[in-house]
């Protein structure tokens, strides 16, 4: 099967079981500053599972698309993606484990045609000094699935995972495991979970795919070893406890499923072959660059790189639609991260681009696009188009000319004899050389390097950055006169009444402002069009006409950040911070009305006390609406 048909019987399955499916949220996470990404199918629906009411109703299902930045470094291995879809179906305190479990059994045995002898599931063993109970339903209602196939399934008690490498499988079917494998919250296990946060313990189902035990992984295999002999499709998630002030649980008002599964984990299972790139997800990726590289991807000696290519560009192709620019900070930087490590891997199969039509990276983008933008309309047409084609390609650009100058300082440094720490930091930071390819390049020469003393000096490092950045704080103003000081809270209305007019990925990316005019530069991949700059400068000049006060606050930062403070795009604050909010009238600095405020930006001023002030400079006038660089534009104002 291929990945579309698996989540599309996904879907029309649960539909039968009368859920409606809702949309996927966006990769970047809307109202949750905690993470960079969204990497659970879970997380945009936290605060449904915390009881408030969902307007779609108690059961939903959807794919929620899903980007784990912390597994970049493991990308290589057969089962391991940055990016991954997460099937999920959602009880709202409506059904619980007796509809959950065989309808997602059922899922895969008739609808997926998975074969039951080939499926092993797990439980909760129970954790006493938090009073969660051994999860014995669960292992109840497995027993009767499996038997209803015609399998006796046994029922085992591993408990840790050490415990599983030393058992081994003791003919089971149903495995017990505590709380490290059978507990699911977003902040694991239940004594990393802060208070107010839910979890609940959980089941997962495992496919054997029968591949020979590796040693090298513990003496015994087991369902959660990781020899790649059983590969985990889904999980079920019987979320009921929230975690109290005092450390105890709680349960919940309404128990909740929260089921999720790895698309192409499933689809793998389908094909019956345990490596996710040899699904469809990303064959047709892997072809093109054997076919315009001539290496096979069976070779063990590519095969790697084929990977990394595969996920990172399918990675960057969601992510630039998404609204995600390269940058060096944040999000940014990961998506530079993906396209950099995916351009040395390219190389290392022997393509070599001239041009954006020709680019092997930018192609295996186009794929990714026709593959998935029926499922993600965000993919389709042709704003998106051109966003991620030339995202990847000046990003490629760009790459290229440092790591040309990079090489040729790397050549100095190399007749030192050795790269040091400081050497190797200096390639990081001032040439954009990723560290694993100063390893790779000292490991051909035979040279030797040092991590330790390169994490130190890149510790040192962002501690100057920082420093830099609190200057920049202080804001991108020339002077602190009257007129700047009015173009200055003309700024802050414009960049809301970007985000207004084009959308909330607007981010501002860097700011100037003189006598004569300000200057943003901002995320936006497209030209404005005249209609929008008519409507942005109607917006900011109604905000002036309506006499808005302006008020300074001094919050802590994450008290800012909960209440959707603009920051400025890769600057980092101090813990206490300065935050202006502009509106609405009657606001005062007793009660700033923060939640019914027009703009609300981090920054230091100075800002005139009330909208008013700014008219008095003149009208509002967009000059110029230009790209500065992919996915970046800038407007330059006055007031005249
Ligand atoms: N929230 C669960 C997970 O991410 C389903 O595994």
């Amino acid at each position: 099967m291929t990945i579309n048909e698996v989540r599309a019987k996904y879907l029309a399955f649960f539909e039968r079981q009368k859920h409606v499916v809702i949309p996927s949220a966006s990769l970047v996470p809307q109202n949750d500053p905690t993470t960079l990404f969204t990497g659970s199918g879970m997380q945009p629906l936290v605060p449904y599972l915390l009881g408030e009411p969902h307007p779609k109703g108690t059961r939903l299902v959807n794919s929620e698309k899903c980007f784990r930045a912390e597994d970049i470094e493991e990308i290589g291995d057969n089962r391991h993606t940055t990016f991954f879809e997460m099937l999920g179906n959602w009880s709202l305190g409506d059904y619980f484990k007796k509809e959950q479990l065989p309808w997602f059994f059922e899922f895969l045995t008739e609808e997926i045609v998975l074969d039951p002898e080939k499926l092993y599931v797990t439980a909760f063993i129970g954790d006493e000094r938090n009073n969660v109970p051994k999860d014995t339903e669960s292992a109840e209602i497995w027993k009767e699935l499996f038997a209803k196939k015609g399998i006796e399934a046994k029922v085992v008690d591993i408990g840790s995972e050490a415990d599983g490498y030393r058992k081994g499988m003791q003919g089971g079917r149903i495995f017990y495991y505590d709380a490290k494998k059978n507990w699911w919250s977003r902040a694991g296990v239940p004594e990393n979970m802060p208070a107010g946060e839910p979890g609940g313990p959980d089941s997962e189902v495992f496919y054997d795919f029968d591949t020979p035990h590796d040693p090298k992984f513990g003496d015994e295999c087991h369902p959660n070893c990781d020899c790649g002999r059983f590969l985990e499709i889904g999980n079920s998630v019987f979320m009921q406890y929230i975690k109290q002030a005092d450390g105890s649980f709680a349960l919940l008002p309404k128990q909740n499923v929260d089921f999720g599964g790895g698309l192409e984990r499933i689809t793998a299972a389908s094909i019956g072959n345990p490596d996710v790139f040899a699904t469809d997800a990303f064959r047709d990726i892997i072809e093109l660059l054997s076919h315009f590289s001539g290496k096979a991807y069976d070779d063990s000696r590519f095969t790697r790189s084929f990977r990394i290519i595969g996920d990172h560009i399918r990675a960057a192709t969601f992510m630039f639609a998404d609204g995600v620019v390269p940058s060096n900070t944040e999000r940014g930087y990961i998506l530079r991260r993906l396209i950099r490590r995916a351009a040395i891997h390219a190389d290392k199969l022997g393509t070599s681009d001239k041009d954006v039509e020709d680019s092997m990276l930018v192609r295996a983008a186009l794929i990714t696009i026709e593959k998935y933008k029926g499922a993600y309309p965000e993919l389709g047409g042709e704003a998106a188009y051109q966003t991620i084609k030339n995202g990847i390609w000046e990003e490629e650009k760009q790459f290229a000319h440092t790591l040309a100058r990079g090489m040729k300082e790397f050549e100095k440094i190399a007749a030192e004899g050795r790269i040091s720490g400081e050497n190797a930091a200096l390639l990081v930071t001032t040439y954009g050389f990723p560290y694993e390819l100063i390893a790779e390049l000292a490991k051909e020469r035979g040279l030797d390097t040092d991590e330790e003393a390169f994490k130190v000096e890149m510790r040192k490092h962002q501690d100057v950055s920082r420093a830099g950045s609190e200057q920049k704080f202080k804001g991108g103003l020339a002077d602190t006169s009257e007129k700047t000081t009015r173009l200055h809270t003309a700024h802050h209305l414009l960049l809301k009444a970007l985000q207004i007019v084009l959308g909330d990925h607007v981010k501002q990316r860097g700011s100037n402002i003189t006598q004569e005019r300000l200057r943003i530069d901002f995320s936006h991949s497209e030209k404005m069009t005249k209609d929008q700059l008519a409507e942005v400068e109607r917006i900011v000049n109604e905000k002036i006409g309506e006499e808005l006060p302006v008020i300074r606050s001094t919050l802590l930062r994450e008290e800012a950040e909960k209440l959707g403070a603009q920051m400025e795009f890769g600057a980092k604050y101090p813990d206490t911070v300065s935050v202006y909010s502009v509106g609405p009238s009657g606001a005062t600095i007793e009660n700033p009305q923060f939640e019914k405020a027009f703009s609300i930006e981090f920054c230091g001023g100075p800002h005139v006390s009330n909208t008013e002030e700014i008219g008095k400079s003149g009208t509002f006038k967009i000059q110029k609406e230009e790209a500065v660089a992919a996915g970046i534009r800038r407007i330059k104002g006055v007031l005249e």
